[in-house]
């Protein structure tokens, strides 16, 4: 259903979803949510490589109750799926980040919280208590690090989560014609969308300003005098290498993940240098296109490092057929970003509890119907790549 009597309820999964958050947000922002690099090749492979995997059920096994549950980097997940870190989230719906921890904590699961969210992990972290992680990006201030690494650490922080895969902003073509930005640098055509949707100006103005509060001390955001595209420039440091993420291991001393990884080889260098996990993902098809899927590299890299760190993976999941073929093939956990997000913009907190509810519910039919009571029977014999 595409027409204007869609609600919440007539929701039934990621189109749905993805079509009435179209709906609601001014283009600009929808179109910074869906988009990705270049020409998005990375973008619909995402999906499509799931597409390329069928499952082969088992039959007659007695499947009553269905165990969901994992554990990942030390944590216990009630399901397989978590809310992977992703910016901006107030911007999308003023409950943002506040919204996202309170349905994954109702459905046991991990959120992530990215150093571009507008909510402060230590008001999530005193809210919640199912795990909670840290999304990290590396500056050339060596002492900031330092300092933000403390932070988190103090706030009690679950997982280190460090973004690897963004040394340099993707070139996301849809911004540029919108004139998408923080703070916003609106092209004419651009305004005139957000002045097409005024419900989302009123909720915008109506509700607490827009704040960047894990940046707020170091950054100077206020008054146009520091965009996100000079933070990422100007602050990030793109000298980063393997010597200086050993050191942030070191500082961190608990469960650290690099988000980001496709080579086999990266993944033994991130298990040698003592991560306790790895996220195979190309950040949704907005970094670099033409970029390998998570899912596509999934048991190579099993393969190389899955007995030694938890193997993760993000990208393209829209289903729990999609977590279900990950799963197989030797993922611990799998992410999802729009998944949850266009949710969040349709109807905040009301709509993250409703898509991952969705997904729960689809995980343990899809389980039921292949014959596995727990997620620990899935293996690569329920799978075959056409
Ligand atoms: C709007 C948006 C903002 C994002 N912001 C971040 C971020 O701040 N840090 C990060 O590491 N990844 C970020 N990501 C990437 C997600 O964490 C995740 O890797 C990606 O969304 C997974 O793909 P999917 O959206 O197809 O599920 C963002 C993704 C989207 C869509």
């Amino acid at each position: 259903m595409t027409g204007y009597g869609m609600r919440l309820g007539h929701c039934h999964n990621f189109h749905d979803f993805r079509a009435l958050a179209k709906r609601r947000l001014p283009a600009p922002i929808f179109n910074y949510i869906d988009g990705g690099a270049d020409d998005e090749v990375t973008l619909r492979k995402n999906t499509a490589s799931f597409e390329r995997c069928d499952l082969v059920p088992n039959i007659l096994r007695g499947v009553q109750a269905i165990d969901l549950s994992v554990s990942v980097m030390g944590q216990r997940l009630a399901m397989p799926v978590y809310c992977s870190p992703t910016a901006l989230q107030r911007l999308f719906h003023h409950q943002g980040e506040r919204a996202v921890a309170a349905a994954a904590a109702k459905f046991g699961t991990m959120f992530g919280v990215s150093s571009l969210g507008t909510v402060s992990l230590e008001e999530l972290r005193k809210k919640h208590d199912n795990p909670q992680v840290y999304q990290f990006y590396f500056h050339r201030d060596r002492g900031l690090n330092r300092a933000m690494l403390q932070r988190a650490k103090e706030a009690g922080v679950n997982v280190l989560m460090l973004t690897v895969d963004s040394i340099t902003g993707g070139n996301r073509e849809r911004d540029l014609r919108t004139g998408f930005a923080i703070p916003f640098r609106l092209t004419l055509a651009g305004m005139l969308q957000f002045a097409i949707k005024p419900k989302w100006g009123i909720d915008y103005l109506t509700h607490e300003g827009f704040k960047l509060p894990q940046l707020d001390e170091h950054v100077d955001m206020s008054g146009g005098a520091m965009s996100i595209g000079r933070y990422f420039t100007e602050m990030l440091d793109p000298s980063m290498n393997w010597d200086d993420v050993a050191d942030m291991v070191r500082q961190w001393g608990g469960q650290f993940c690099l988000k980001g990884v496709m080579s086999a080889d990266d993944a033994r260098r991130a298990a040698e240098i003592g991560c306790t996990g790895i996220v195979l993902s190309n950040h949704g098809g907005r970094q670099l296109d033409g970029s390998r899927t998570g899912f596509d590299q999934l048991s190579e890299v099993v393969d190389a490092v899955g007995d030694r760190i938890d193997v993760l993976m993000d990208g393209g999941i829209q289903r729990a057929t999609h977590v279900l073929k990950a799963l197989s093939l030797g993922a611990k956990a799998v992410g999802v970003g729009r998944y949850y997000l266009f949710p969040l913009a349709v109807a905040g907190e009301a709509g993250v509890d409703r898509a991952l509810g969705l997904m729960r519910a689809e995980l343990e039919r899809a389980m039921k119907l292949m014959g596995c009571t727990s997620v620990s029977e899935l293996s690569r014999k329920n799978i075959r790549f056409t």
